[in-house]
């Protein structure tokens, strides 16, 4: 039995947080490695709709839950969101949710910094979350960033305080933010300490006890390989690495625990926040894919751009990220459609291409070529087995297979738990 890894195989909201719950059925343990509040998944279960950003998509199912050190966590919302899941009647004690004591704080510096330079950035803003991720990461490789750790340490915190706000202080006052009092922000973080320290521990431990034990693993990538700070749209990206090979860094193990690569791409392309987007639709289609697909972002609210399949990008998410198989979210939403596009590769001022170069201009400058398919009539809403779907339904996810060079091994056709046809167990390998 293998272990397995979830990555986003396009700009996110392909669908993670739903294949995950679903997938941690068949896990002992689920652990995100990176990302942070940035992150929003929609999970549906019966009547039930779970908004989840910090906590693994694994506390559905009451599996054990690791928040790795790869993740920059906002405390504060990470407490809320314990809250509100204890009132959709999740166990969420310390025995089910695991935090790294060496995973980096989100402070409200933070999202005061992300937000005074989107501001100042004007017409060249990256869109973010505005949730402080960057800042944090920023302060993590800074080597000044508060941990978990310190958070028990009064003298230590004081001394990580004074070394935090000497960097702070400097870039506040040059954005025209008021400064940060340390006692202000000591007093904080003392206040919070004895509210998440019982989750705090050594989290590479816990997850090296459970591999060694044998349990299963689900490792549960947040954005997407399109978003990842070396392999996406730079710097249209967000700050953490999101592909597989981050797995190990992000939770403390070996480079080969993370198994079997599992990526979730959608059977469109969506994108929230700026940046190039070379299937992007402005017109009707757009918004109808848009429409129907509910596309509106998980935690900003903000609409999602739509746009048709992009081939040739999911395959340099596979190539980069090491995919083994795919699992196909939303091709639901294309039912009723007469044609429908699926972009093979691009041109660059006339000249053939066959990936998404690095440099933004050029990639602005893609004009995609596009293969045209006949869309179907029949539904495939709520479809659990292949031969519930269309023929063309069935033509359609062979032809991506064919172009993306992977299998399409989950089929998910609505966004309820069980709606979901499986070709192969990932688990299997
Ligand atoms: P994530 O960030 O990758 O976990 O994805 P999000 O949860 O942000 O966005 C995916 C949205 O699509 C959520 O609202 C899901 O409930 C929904 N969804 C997931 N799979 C399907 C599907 O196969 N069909 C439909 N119609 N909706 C889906
Ligand atoms: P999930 O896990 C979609 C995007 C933001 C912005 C860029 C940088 O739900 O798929 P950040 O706040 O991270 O500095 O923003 O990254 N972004 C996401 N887009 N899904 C996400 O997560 C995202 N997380 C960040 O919109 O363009
Ligand atoms: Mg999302």
């Amino acid at each position: 039995m293998a272990n397995v890894t979830v990555i986003g195989g396009q700009w996110g909201d392909e669908g993670k947080g739903k294949v995950i719950d679903w997938l941690a059925n068949r896990a002992d343990v689920v652990v995100r490695f990176q990302g942070g509040n940035n992150a929003g998944h929609t999970i549906v279960v019966g009547d039930t709709t779970y908004k989840l950003s910090l906590l693994p998509s694994g506390v559905i199912q009451g599996k054990l839950s690791i928040i790795g050190n790869g993740v920059v966590v906002d405390p504060w919302s990470l407490l809320d969101e314990i809250e509100r899941g204890r009132g959709q009647g999740l166990a969420l004690t310390p025995d089910v949710l695991v935090l790294a004591e060496n995973a980096t704080l989100v402070l409200p510096l933070h999202r005061d910094l992300d937000a005074a330079r989107e501001a100042r950035a004007g017409a060249n803003k990256i869109g973010t979350t505005g949730r402080g991720i960057g800042p944090a990461y920023e302060d993590k490789v800074g080597r000044r960033a508060i941990r978990f750790a310190d958070l028990t340490d009064r003298e230590a915190l004081e001394g990580k305080i004074e070394r935090l706000l000497a960097h702070h202080d400097a870039l506040r006052l040059g954005l025209g933010l008021p400064q940060v009092q340390p006692h202000e922000l000591l007093a904080l973080l003392l206040d919070l300490a004895p509210k998440i320290t019982p989750y705090v521990k050594p989290a590479w431990k816990v997850l090296g006890d459970a591999v060694k034990d044998g349990k299963r693993v689900l490792f549960e990538g947040a954005q997407a390989t399109l978003l990842d700070v070396d392999h996406g749209t730079y710097p249209y990206v967000t700050s953490s690495n999101t592909v597989a090979g981050q797995v190990a860094a992000g939770s403390g193990v070996g480079p080969k625990v993370g198994g079997y690569v599992l990526g979730i791409v959608k059977a469109y392309t969506t994108r929230v926040g700026e940046g190039p987007f070379p299937t992007e639709l402005s017109d009707e289609i757009g918004r109808r894919l848009g429409e129907k697909g509910h596309e509106f972002g998980t935690v900003t609210g903000r609409p999602r751009r739509c746009g048709w399949f992009d081939a040739a990008l999911v395959r340099q998410s596979i190539a980069v990220g090491g995919v083994e198989g795919v699992v196909l979210t939303k091709l639901d939403i294309l039912d009723g459609f007469t044609t429908l596009k699926v972009c093979t590769g691009y041109t660059l001022r006339g000249e053939p291409i066959d990936h998404l170069p690095a440099g933004l201009r050029d990639q602005a400058a893609l004009e995609p070529v596009y293969e045209e398919l006949e869309g179907w009539s029949g539904s495939t809403q709520g479809a659990r087995s292949w031969k519930d779907l269309p023929a063309n339904a069935v033509k359609y996810v062979r032809r991506i297979e064919e172009l993306i060079g992977a299998p399409v091994v989950l089929l998910s056709t609505s966004p309820q738990r069980d709606d979901i046809i499986m070709m192969r167990d990932p688990f299997q390998g």
